[in-house]
């Protein structure tokens, strides 16, 4: 069993887990095979938790799980001294949004993905509960894929400074304004994630390497701090070689 300090923030334990894997790989499990997604999730930990320093589990591997048996994937990721994510992308008013975020903590997530859409009032209660229970929130910037141009990078006009700016820098500006643990901001952008990591806030979580077409050099040299990676490594013919592969990339950075 690996020791990770409950007591400490999820940026702190997801920081101090990176270090006592030496990797800043978070495994998304996305299940490949539907059968038995319990067993297939437990299994990708087992096998890669040595590579890792977080899981990350998204709404094809929540849905079709019982409260149970996602308590028992988050205590096998604790039990080796993981972090685990739900990417959600939680959006909805507050009171919605506080019953989802409570069943999470019951379940043992130490962080949940929001998306900043929620405005910023609603943000700030998701966030405050959160740190209530010590976990943490990690808020989309900007996403991986292809079509999020058409939304979060269209100009809007900031309410504040009635400024035009774009959607994805308010969002930056807004979360980090109320204490969001991370930000989530594409590989596939390296102009964007380059301008969000000049401005040294909170640590950047990238989506969209290799399946994507995402490249780990460009992304760890400009500014991503932990890498979101499923496909290129649970659908490879070797798992295990492949994560090592990404970890000895990101250790060379
Ligand atoms: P692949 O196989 O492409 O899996 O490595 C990526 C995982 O991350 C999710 N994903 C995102 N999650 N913001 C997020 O919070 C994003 O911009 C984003 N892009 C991809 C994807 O659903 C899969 O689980």
């Amino acid at each position: 069993m690996t020791r990770v300090y409950y007591l400490a923030s999820f940026r702190n334990r997801i920081e101090q887990s990176s270090k006592l894997k030496n990797s800043r790989i978070v495994l998304s499990i996305d299940p490949i095979q539907t059968s038995q997604p319990k067993r297939f999730a437990m299994k990708s930990i087992k096998h890669l938790q040595h590579t890792i320093c977080a899981i990350k589990l998204n709404f094809h591997l929540i849905l079709p799980l019982s409260k149970s048996d996602l308590s028992e994937v988050n205590k096998l990721a604790h039990f080796y001294g993981l972090q685990s994510i739900a990417d959600v992308k939680l959006n909805d008013i507050s009171n919605t949004n506080q019953i989802a975020i409570q069943y999470l903590i019951e379940m043992g997530f130490d962080s949940v993905i929001v998306n900043p859409f929620m405005g910023r009032d609603v943000l700030r209660s998701a966030v405050q509960q959160t740190h209530g229970s010590n976990c943490g929130v990690i808020a989309l910037v900007y996403m991986s894929h292809h079509g999020a141009k058409d939304c979060y990078g269209v100009d809007v006009v900031s309410p504040k400074t009635k400024r035009i700016t774009k959607m994805y820098k308010y969002f930056h500006k807004m979360t980090i304004d109320e204490g969001v643990d991370g930000v989530v901001v594409g590989a596939t952008n390296i102009s964007i994630l380059k301008e969000i990591s000049n401005r040294k806030t909170a640590p950047i979580y990238s989506p969209g390497i290799g399946a994507q077409g995402g490249r780990i050099n460009s992304v760890t040299k400009n500014g991503a701090d932990y890498l979101i990676i499923g496909r290129s490594i649970l659908s490879s013919i070797d798992p295990v070689r492949e994560a090592k592969k990404f970890q000895l990339l990101m250790s060379n950075r």
